[in-house]
């Protein structure tokens, strides 16, 4: 079932993609069933299915917009963040302690929790934290505690994620995150990768205490995909077909791949069946791919300063992504730029302009409402609660969120 929804998703955005430029609207394509092509053909290989964090009210982070209304507007009144709010300072209070148990060295300890200081969206542990409640709700009928193991695996996720964005971080030498400099900039580079493997080697004696193999599995896959997806987006392609495809498998990798299993694990752990294991997988894999499309958007249209990172960031980094390959179309010229990796004087900015000048942005952002609208069809089919519910607010966010 999720598997066919994905791939309808895929249809209409590639469809959307082909169609005359100029001649695009949204209300065509969210009738027809179409003709598969660039993105779906690879898609299933690409995305396989199988404090209060800049607790972000929604009110004030996202746009009004509603992405799946199906049922009573009441829903839509559900806060997710204020939902768990006690439960992920749970999260964050855990993740210092651990670090700080694990070591006796000052350095290591400032370091590795230097991005634990709430003011991260925190969107990862949250929907891991919801989707355990949906779940646990969903089998149980009624409302559940979080199991011990599942607020674990909010925490590990947060951990993974952390230690992968202190790396990228060094990678991509950047300069601030968050509103406050990097990592990289306050400390010496070896230290700080070290803090980040520190992390990921704690979220590691964690995994083990779960004493669940399918879960040490499912949450070891993230921690390779995440290398595998940093190491692709080093390279490129020569077609602009096969660059589609490497960007599509690239962010389902660095991006989905964490919150398709870490929801996966939580599920797991509720003690679901399988169909339900790949349900939430799905809902994981479409709502990070939509957060990461969205991201690649913001980083056209946001200001440094809603971002509290350099805007146009990807371009400067010789990155292509979801914006500029959809313009590649209407601007051709934008293939030698993409194959040098804007390296030449004039390219970010000339770039950015023709992005700008096509219809780049409002096809990453229908590919990205396709994707949560897929997240929200997914959430539909739990039992209604206050958690289903806010994995459906959840989707709205991530594609409604301007920062
Ligand atoms: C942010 O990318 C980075 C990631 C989502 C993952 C990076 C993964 C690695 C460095 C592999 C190593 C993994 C571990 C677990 C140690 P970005 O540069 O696109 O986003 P940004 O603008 O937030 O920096
Ligand atoms: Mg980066």
């Amino acid at each position: 079932m999720a598997s066919a929804g994905t791939s309808r998703l895929c249809f209409r955005a590639c469809q959307f993609r082909k169609c005359p430029v100029g001649k695009r609207k949204y209300s065509i394509y969210s009738e027809i069933p179409v003709i598969p092509s660039i993105f779906s053909r690879n898609y299933e290989k690409c995305c396989p299915s199988s404090s209060i964090p800049a607790m972000c009210t929604f009110s004030k982070n996202c746009s009004t917009s509603k992405i799946y209304q199906t049922g009573p507007m009441s829903k839509y009144e559900v806060q997710p963040y204020t939902l768990l709010e006690n439960d992920l300072k749970d999260v964050y209070t855990y993740i210092r302690k651990s670090l700080q148990q694990n070591t006796h060295i000052d350095d290591l300890y400032e370091i590795s929790t230097y991005y634990f200081d709430g003011k991260g969206k925190a969107i990862r542990p949250m929907v891991a934290l919801l989707m355990a409640k949906a779940m646990n709700y969903h089998i149980h009928k009624e409302d559940v505690p979080l199991l011990t193991s599942q607020t674990e695996v909010g925490m590990i996720t947060e951990m993974i994620h952390t230690a992968s964005l202190i790396h990228d971080d060094v990678i991509d030498q950047s300069d601030s995150r968050r509103g406050k400099p990097s990592v990289n900039v306050m400390w010496n580079q070896k230290k700080v990768t070290m803090a980040g493997d520190y992390i990921l080697a704690v979220a590691s004696m964690l995994i083990a205490r779960l004493r669940n193999n399918d879960v040490t599995l499912v949450l070891s896959q993230v921690v390779n995909d995440l290398v595998q997806g940093e190491f692709m987006q080093l390279g490129s392609k020569e077609t602009e077909n096969e660059r589609f495809d490497h960007y599509l498998t690239k962010t389902y990798k660095k991006t989905a791949s964490l919150i398709a299993n870490s929801i996966k694990a939580v599920t797991i752990l509720s003690g679901a069946n399988e169909e339900l294991c790949n349900l939430s997988f799905s809902y994981g894999k479409n709502l990070g791919l939509g957060f990461q499309l969205v991201d690649d958007l913001l980083d056209f249209v946001a200001s440094s300063a809603a971002m509290g990172k350099p805007t146009a960031a990807d371009l400067k980094l010789g990155l292509a992504t979801a914006p500029v390959l959809f313009a590649c179309e209407k601007y051709p010229e934008l293939n030698v730029m993409i194959m040098r990796r804007f390296q030449e004087p004039g390219d970010v900015e000339k770039a950015f302009e023709l992005v700008h000048k096509s219809d780049g942005l409002e096809q990453t952002k229908y590919l990205a409402e396709k994707n949560c609208q897929e997240a929200a069809r997914l959430a539909e089919s739990l039992m209604e609660s206050p958690y289903q519910k806010g994995l459906i607010v959840t989707a709205d966010y991530v594609l409604n969120r301007l920062k």
